[in-house]
């Protein structure tokens, strides 16, 4: 009884061991869902950024028309790359005239909080394109 047991452990044990390798998913940042913070950042960025910066960033809110300079696409990879959080951070609070950009851009540092400021940060990032 004991032999028998002692002959099958070896076997159990690979079987555990190549079972769990095979469970663990390949891409697990593929098909996680997006954050608490990165859904409030959508919801913020429905509410007060789109009618401007259009729903994916790309400058074409039905406002868009209306701004000379339009909203630049800020989905765009090279924009995202060049620009850090808290360059995002400073042209949020303080609107275009603040950051030497148009005064179209409104300033949100009265209407949003730091939290939601970093929020629809997260999820401005998610806009990014995939590069080409
Ligand atoms: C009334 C229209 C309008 C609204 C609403 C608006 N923006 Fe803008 N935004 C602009 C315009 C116009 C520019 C371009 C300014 C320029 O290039 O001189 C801009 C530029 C920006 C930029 C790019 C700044 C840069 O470095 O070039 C960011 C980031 C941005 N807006 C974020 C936001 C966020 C986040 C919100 C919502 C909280 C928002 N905007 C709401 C009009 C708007």
């Amino acid at each position: 009884m004991k032999r028998a047991f002692l002959a099958v452990l070896p076997l159990f044990l690979v079987a555990a061991c190549t079972g769990k390798r095979a469970a663990a998913p390949s891409k697990p940042e593929a098909s996680a869902p997006p954050s608490y913070e990165i859904r409030l950042g959508k919801e913020t960025f429905r509410l007060y950024c789109q009618t401007c910066h259009g729903e994916t960033g790309a400058g074409d809110g039905f406002n868009a028309f209306n701004l000379d300079p339009h909203p630049r696409d800020i989905s765009d990879t090279a924009f995202q790359k060049k620009k850090s959080d808290s360059d995002l951070a400073d042209v949020i609070r303080r609107g275009g005239a603040g950051a030497g950009l148009s005064a179209l851009m409104p300033p949100w540092g009265r209407t949003l909080s730091e939290a939601q400021i970093n929020e629809v940060i997260l999820y401005v990032r998610t806009l990014k394109k995939p590069p080409a």
